[in-house]
């Protein structure tokens, strides 16, 4: 029985996600979108992709929530994307009522799925989905690490001159400006970038991943990446469909761990077929620590500015 993913928003990321999914045949896709001709119209470009990829993976346009039913896996990405200028925060109340809706909709259709969020502010987004769609919290999982942690692989690579593939990187913390790369868990074949580099490179490369999203946003002038983060998803899922147990970047809902409680926020996890097998707990220096609570303050800060945009409706 093949995988069903269904993908809320047929925007920039939703249309490349869908793309990569047929063409690794992990599963059929229903793309979904209120606008009906979008989702049709790159649904029916993909399926006649799909013969060139010799891939048996099928891709339906929709903007009925029925067609979505008994999916495996549903990927949150519909919502409005930033502008030049703009914080993912500045995205909240507008998109708080779309994620709600399209999320509550998708959930009756599919009671037994697992949920990946992607719209922003997505720490905030995914506490959301998890409480509309009253899934368990191990399957509501937010996309923001792999993404953040994916550019400061390339920025480490580039500075050393290597292939991104020699380079494994860590980031924590909610998908913001408050990100936390993790130096001392970056390395190239194994060597820590804080043996390779000069501190104030280090520092460098830490910021411009920090500013990975607004520097993309700044270039296209209207909407932000969709190419890396569409990438970062099919890890995801390709963890989830072959049960990979892949270690990933994660935000998940910690009910203790890191000394964080009910709180979305990104931390190392391990993802199979069922969701988060386990939430890593690593142990954080004094910098890290306060970086790190830093963040999920801001996370906190941005579901309380949620919490009272709901209760004004
Ligand atoms: C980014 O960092 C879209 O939040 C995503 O590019």
């Amino acid at each position: 029985m093949k995988t069903k993913i269904t993908i809320l928003g047929a925007g920039n990321i939703g249309g490349s996600l869908a793309h990569l999914i047929v063409q690794a045949e992990l599963g059929d896709v229903v793309l979904l979108d209120i606008e009906e001709g979008v989702a049709k119209g790159k649904a029916l470009d993909i399926s006649q992709a799909a013969p060139l990829w010799i891939s048996s993976s099928s891709v339906t346009g929709s903007s009925d929530f029925g067609s979505t039913a008994h999916s495996d896996i549903i990927v949150v990405t519909c919502g409005y994307p930033r502008r030049s200028g703009m914080s993912r925060d500045d995205l909240l109340i507008a998109n708080t009522s779309v994620v709600s809706n399209a999320v509550r909709k998708a959930a009756a259709f599919s009671p037994d799925a697992l949920f990946i969020v992607v719209t922003n502010p997505m720490d905030a987004m995914a506490q959301l989905t998890m409480e509309v769609s009253g899934f368990e919290p191990r399957r509501v999982v937010g996309m923001g690490g792999i993404l953040d942690s994916a550019r400061f692989r390339t920025f480490v690579a580039w500075e050393a001159g290597v292939s991104p593939r020699d380079v494994e990187a860590l980031v924590m913390g909610g998908h913001g400006d408050l990100m936390v790369p993790m130096p001392r868990f970056t390395t190239v074949k194994g060597m820590p970038v804080t043996e390779l580099f000069a501190k104030e490179k280090i520092e460098a490369i830490v910021q411009r991943t920090r500013q990975g999203g607004a520097e993309i946003v700044d270039l296209l002038k209207s909407g932000s990446a969709y190419y890396a983060p569409a990438a970062a998803i099919l890890h995801m899922i390709r963890s989830i469909v072959s049960d990979e147990k892949r270690l990933l970047p994660c935000s998940a809902y910690l009910k203790g761990e890191y000394g964080a409680y009910d709180v979305y926020t990104g931390v190392p996890i391990i993802l199979g077929n069922e969701g988060i097998d386990k939430i890593i707990e690593i142990r954080l220096n004094e910098q890290e620590r306060a970086d790190f609570i830093k963040s999920v303050d801001a996370v906190k800060a941005s579901v309380a500015m949620m919490r009272k945009a709901i209760s004004k409706v």
